[in-house]
């Protein structure tokens, strides 16, 4: 047999390609505090799982001396694995191969693993870490992003697609991450930006670092790009197998159920005192989540932007939902522009994959001012709207405290097709809040009244007690039931049960006109 035949050229082509860039670069990686790319996949996948493709794809390009410098695989490592049990498509960027940056064979490699993934309804998760378009391909780089984006936009939907940033991602490669439905980044060591510190300030002279530009806290706080910020890529890797777990394959299943030993009639005894007796006291909407969930267990998405507003997962009787709830202990639980994005992009992705939905009531309204109305709140809160509206997922909603105004309408009210709508004794359901009220339809009563606050309060007590309740509403049916707290894990289990099978259709269209 000639050498090029024989086991040892095949196995030296592995041991080649598995080196990557070289191991002066994969020890600067592990300088960095970084794996290599093969090292994350190993820890993020079920042991020796792992099938990879394309493993010895190189590029074609010729300028720049290019035809030189040839690395087996491309700066990308593709393949699918077993993930907890579940077939998974992956693809890892190779830092140490040309900064990770992509070459045309580079994205037809990541647009490879996108089309089996779609044929075989499975996720696709990206471990993302480049220095952007391979710069001495030109167009044909531009070319290669362009075909992974158009897949984003196609799989957006059909199947789960996660992506970790976990190094640079710059320049126009951070928008297939946005197109995915989840982005996490490492802290202090992975960054997004469109355009980086040199160019900012050249163009706007403002001084910034790639920290404070596009680092895991900004993404993660200030401009909700990035839905989750872990310390460590160890962390990273567990967050995703954890959040898989509650998803489906693709959008023609169900998520897998997790046995619990959790009884379904668990009293949650804690609820009935957790109302604070002043209505405008917070608390916290998580203890709500908390008690009433399988094993406690919760996995906030967006927890560090617009916490006014709390969305993840949980599982009742261990069937995944998807939780949303106004936090009174921000902002006294108001909807506002971050808020409406983040529950509105979070009810689609639900309503997408045949994740059921749970809503917690607990909002005064939307929040007033100039910057909300010039930042565009009515087309963003309609946005909510519509998410709600649209969805066809079962739906349970729970008031706990207030559902006044439009935000009663907007927070999956019965009129939006929730299916079964609840409300503690608690409750205050109406147009708006006593004080407001009373200062609008008895103006004249209360400059006319010799004791004007004794007035006042007598009004605000009256209107209190005609309409801040949960009993006119139940009266109309648009409450299905005033609930003791204490059972109101085992009525949403019930509640939920009862819409296993619920089938419900939109009028045929091409897509509707989501106010963007
Ligand atoms: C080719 C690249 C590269 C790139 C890095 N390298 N980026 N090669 N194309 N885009 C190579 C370097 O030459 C180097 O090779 C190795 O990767 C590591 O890079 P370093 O600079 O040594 O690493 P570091 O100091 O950590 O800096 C990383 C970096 C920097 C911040 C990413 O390399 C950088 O700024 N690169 C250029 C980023 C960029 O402008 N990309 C284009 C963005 S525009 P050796 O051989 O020395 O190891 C874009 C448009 C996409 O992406 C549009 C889509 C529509």
């Amino acid at each position: 047999m000639d050498d090029t035949h024989s086991l040892s050229t095949l196995e030296n082509m592995h041991a080649l390609a598995e080196l990557g860039g070289g191991q002066a670069r994969i020890d600067r990686q592990h300088e960095r505090g970084k794996l290599t790319a093969r090292e994350r996949i190993e820890a993020f996948v079920d042991p020796g799982t792992f099938v990879e493709l394309d493993k010895f794809v190189t590029h074609g390009c010729t300028d720049f001396g290019m035809e030189k410098q040839k690395f087996l695989g491309d700066g990308v490592i593709t393949g699918y694995a077993k993930v907890s049990g579940r077939l998974t498509y992956l693809f890892a960027q190779d830092f140490t191969v040309f900064g990770g940056s992509l070459s045309a064979a580079h994205a037809a490699k990541i647009c490879k693993v996108m089309d089996r993934a779609m044929e075989a309804g499975a996720p696709v998760v990206g471990l993302n870490d480049s220095g952007g378009a391979r710069i001495q391909e030109g167009v044909a780089s531009l070319g290669g992003y362009a075909d992974i984006f158009l897949r984003n936009t196609l799989a957006s939907g059909v199947i789960p697609q996660l992506s970790a940033i976990m190094g640079p991602c710059a320049g126009g490669a951070v928008y297939s991450p946005a197109i995915t439905d989840f982005i996490a980044m490492v802290e202090d060591t992975s960054y997004m930006f469109v355009t980086g510190p040199e160019v900012v300030k050249t163009v706007t002279h403002e001084d910034v670092t790639k920290e404070q530009l596009g680092g895991a806290d900004t993404h993660t706080r200030v401009s909700g790009v990035s839905h989750f910020r872990v310390p460590s890529e160890e962390a990273m890797l567990a967050l995703f197998r954890e959040l898989l777990s509650y998803l489906p394959q693709n959008n023609m299943e169900e998520a897998p159920v997790r046995p619990t030993d959790d009884p379904v009639d668990r009293l949650c005894d804690k609820l009935d005192s957790l109302i604070p007796d002043n209505p405008n006291k917070p608390y916290d909407i998580k203890d709500v989540i908390h008690e009433i969930a399988d094993e406690g267990r919760f996995l906030e998405v967006h927890a560090h932007y617009a916490p006014n507003i709390v969305v993840g997962f949980t599982r009742l009787e261990g069937r995944s939902v998807g939780v949303v709830a106004n936090q009174p202990a921000h902002l006294a639980g108001c909807l506002d522009v971050d808020a409406s994005l983040k529950a509105a992009r979070f009810v689609r992705f639900c309503d997408a994959f045949n994740i059921p939905l749970l809503t917690l009531v607990d909002v005064p309204g939307f929040l007033p001012g100039t910057a909300q109305e010039y930042g565009g709140i009515i087309k963003h809160g309609a946005k909510l709207l519509y998410a709600y509206a649209e969805a066809t997922v079962p739906k349970v909603t729970l008031i706990t405290r207030k559902a006044y105004g439009g935000a009663y309408d907007v927070m999956a009210s019965k009129h939006i097709r929730a299916d079964f709508n609840f409300a503690w004794p608690s409750a205050e359901i109406a147009v708006m809040g006593p004080d407001g009220a009373v200062k609008i339809i008895h103006r004249r009563e209360i400059a006319n009244a010799e004791d004007q606050d004794a007035t006042r309060q007598e009004l605000v007590d009256s209107y209190r007690e005609t309409f801040a309740n949960p009993y006119r509403a139940a009266s109309l049916g648009y409450v299905d039931e005033v609930l003791v707290p204490r059972f109101t894990r085992k009525r949403l289990i019930q509640a939920f049960d009862a819409l296993q099978n619920k089938r419900q259709e939109l009028p045929p269209k091409k897509h509707g006109n989501l106010p963007l």
